[in-house]
């Protein structure tokens, strides 16, 4: 029976047609403040999108739609075929051990060293409570991300750029089937940048895993969208690859490239 799940949850990671989020015709509004408007994006297992836009144009708010931290006026958002908006705390819960979300900040905690803010998710959401099991993952997380000599520090030690890698490895390490990068590589050097933006392709190569990520990088787009999304004023004006997009002639497209030569 155990190995029977197992297999069919294989079978399911590699099947590249299914639609792991269904974003369909959401509007959101905030007062008057018109935020959203008819979004749609499907975003298919084991593919990353990136969505591409300025500030201020509902990037973050179309993102906590998808985990339920809002919920649209207008439409629905479905993951792996259920209603966001319909689900209890209970199911909500369980979409969130599915969905992990990388925001700006990497959100470590302050106060726990590297290897104690990896463990929590493990001993919280996967109830892990076998010490030399929680070591063997957190050092092999740590290792994904070339963290490993870091494992006893904590977060103030750290650099921007290993911050952001720690916080990579905190969400990576439950496995989630979805990642939600916010904004993954702002504030950090080019060549940190780079880097994260390599471990986001390295994650979904090894991990099948299926991930929007919102960046106005061009680099980090180049280097890990399948298929690049570009919104504007709250909704999508242009969808294809990194290079269809950049041989486009629409004006707005192409001041995304023309900032980048
Ligand atoms: N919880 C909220 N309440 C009111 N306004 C919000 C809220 N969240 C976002 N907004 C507004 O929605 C707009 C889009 O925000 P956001 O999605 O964060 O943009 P971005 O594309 O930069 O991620 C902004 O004008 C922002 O002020
Ligand atoms: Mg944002």
């Amino acid at each position: 029976m155990e190995t029977e799940t197992k297999h069919t949850e294989e079978v399911k990671r590699h099947d590249k047609n299914e639609v792991v989020v269904d974003i369909d015709h959401i509007s959101k509004s905030f007062g008057t403040k018109q935020v959203l408007t008819d979004i749609n994006l499907q975003l298919k297992r084991g593919e990353n999108v990136v969505v591409l836009g300025k500030s201020g144009q509902g990037k973050s708010v179309t993102i906590q739609c998808i985990v339920g931290l809002l919920t649209p006026d207008k439409g629905k958002v479905t993951v792996f075929g259920d209603d966001v908006a319909e689900m209890n705390d209970e199911e909500l819960k369980e979409l969130r051990t599915k969905v992990g979300f990388l925001f700006q900040s990497g959100a470590l905690y302050d106060s726990m060293t590297v290897r104690d803010n990896l463990e929590f998710p493990l001993t919280r959401i996967l109830k892990i409570t076998d010490q030399a099991e929680l070591d063997k993952r957190v050092e092999e997380a740590l290792d994904g991300v070339g963290l490993l000599d870091a494992i006893d520090k904590l977060p103030s030690d750290l650099s921007g750029g290993m911050r952001k890698r720690a916080g990579l490895a905190r969400t990576m390490i439950v496995r989630p089937e979805i990642m939600l990068y916010d904004e993954p590589t702002t504030g950090l050097d080019p060549i940190t940048s780079r880097e994260i933006s390599e471990l986001i392709l390295n994650m979904q190569k090894k991990y099948k895993t299926s991930s929007i990520i919102i960046t106005h990088d061009m680099e980090c787009a180049k280097i890990t969208a399948d298929r690049v999304v570009i919104m504007n004023e709250g909704t999508y004006i242009a969808e294809g690859s990194f290079d269809e997009l950049k041989k486009s002639d629409d004006k707005l497209v192409r001041s995304f490239f023309n900032e980048t030569t």
